[in-house]
């Protein structure tokens, strides 16, 4: 196949959802060991019924995303990071966990054999790839999977917020957490996300773009959003973000902060409390879905706050919107090391 040849998509115009691809890849943990993992079209799993993840919600997954660069080669982003980060969910849900190496070679092998939906450079979508691990054991008593699977399945994707890098306003609704101290926050277990739809359901029945979520403990201190970390920044150019043992651990976030500091920003993690709101000039949503989200405004209490009049996003969020991309996509050189060649 050639390098130009792509699946019969709309790339410029896709939501960010689920569409089919022509292969997913899994693996399976049994009696102590991964085995070499199978490639299939099939969309649907032979899933016992007693199965630890659909009772107990032994689950975890991740995502990353690949793109394509101005010269046809195909980038991921971190994805040892993303290893690391499933081996920390697997740890607190108590399942086995994919090396690093099978990790990414998992996502190697299903992205070369999807390589015709990488949405061509310049579309403003990306290859979204989601790995998944769950318990695949029988169990009635409340423990531990025997059996585990490791599965990869891609999907491109556009934007998470509607009209991708445009502002979305949030809400803090103070009446739902989302995890709880010394809980898993900090896993990205299905069962998170699960606890989180009422706020993003809520929110957006009220015209908001996603849930804004406090500690649960205290209600005093910003944490994240459903599906993405929170920054703030202040007029003295501090790139602020939460430091709190119940959020996601974000490696957008994480990579940000280390842009920010090579712009100029000082970096600032660290508890933020609601009262800071009102002091930033500027505030985003972080994350590999929403890469960054300008906030136009968070209603808190009742009351509005208003980061962006005009619907454009601010000058610090698309700067540093301009510096992640553009490492993401191959456009200037990665000094970092951070993106991966994926061979096509
Ligand atoms: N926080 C939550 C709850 C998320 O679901 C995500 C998405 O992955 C993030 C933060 C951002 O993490 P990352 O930048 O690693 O994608
Ligand atoms: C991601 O950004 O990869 C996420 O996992 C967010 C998501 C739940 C859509």
């Amino acid at each position: 196949m050639c390098i130009s040849e792509k699946a019969n998509l709309d790339f410029g115009s896709l939501p960010f959802s689920y569409q089919k691809t022509d292969i997913n890849v899994r693996y399976t943990w049994r009696d102590g060991k991964w085995d070499d993992g199978i490639e299939t079209d099939s969309e649907t799993l032979p899933l016992h019924i007693a199965a630890t993840c659909t009772h107990y919600g032994q689950a975890a997954f991740e995502g990353m995303k690949v793109y394509e660069t101005k010269d046809g080669r195909f980038l991921g982003f971190r994805m040892a990071e993303n290893a690391k980060r499933m081996q920390h969910s697997a740890s607190l849900l108590l399942m086995q966990a994919p090396p690093t190496e099978l990790f990414t070679q998992a996502v190697h092998r299903v992205v070369k054999a999807n390589k015709r939906f990488i949405p061509p450079y310049g579309s403003g979508a990306s290859l979204y790839v989601r790995p998944l691990l769950i318990g695949t054991g029988a169990r009635i008593g409340v423990r531990p999977a025997d059996e585990y699977m490791f599965l990869v399945l891609v999907t491109p994707v556009g934007p998470y917020f509607k009209q991708g890098f445009s502002p979305t306003r949030l809400i803090i609704e103070e009446t739902m957490d989302r995890a709880a101290p010394q809980g898993v926050g900090t896993a990205k277990a299905g069962g998170n996300y699960a606890a989180g739809m009422r706020g993003t359901v809520h929110a957006r029945d009220k015209g908001y773009g996603e849930a804004l979520y406090l500690d649960a403990k205290e209600h005093k201190y910003i944490e994240e959003l459903g599906a993405a970390n929170f920054f703030g920044i202040t007029k003295d150019k501090a790139y602020v973000t939460p430091k709190s043992p119940t959020i996601l651990r974000s490696i957008t976030n994480m990579s940000l902060r280390v842009l920010a500091a090579d712009l100029g920003y000082k970096v600032e993690e660290r508890v933020v409390l609601t009262d800071e709101l009102h002091e930033f000039v500027e505030t985003g949503a972080c994350g590999t879905a929403a890469v960054i989200t300008p906030i136009e405004s968070i209603t808190f209490r009742g009351k509005e706050i208003v980061y962006l009049k005009d619907g454009k996003p601010g000058p610090h969020c698309t700067e540093l919107y301009n510096g992640l991309t553009s490492i993401q996509c191959g456009d200037v050189p990665d000094k970092y090391g951070w993106t991966e060649r994926i061979e096509g």
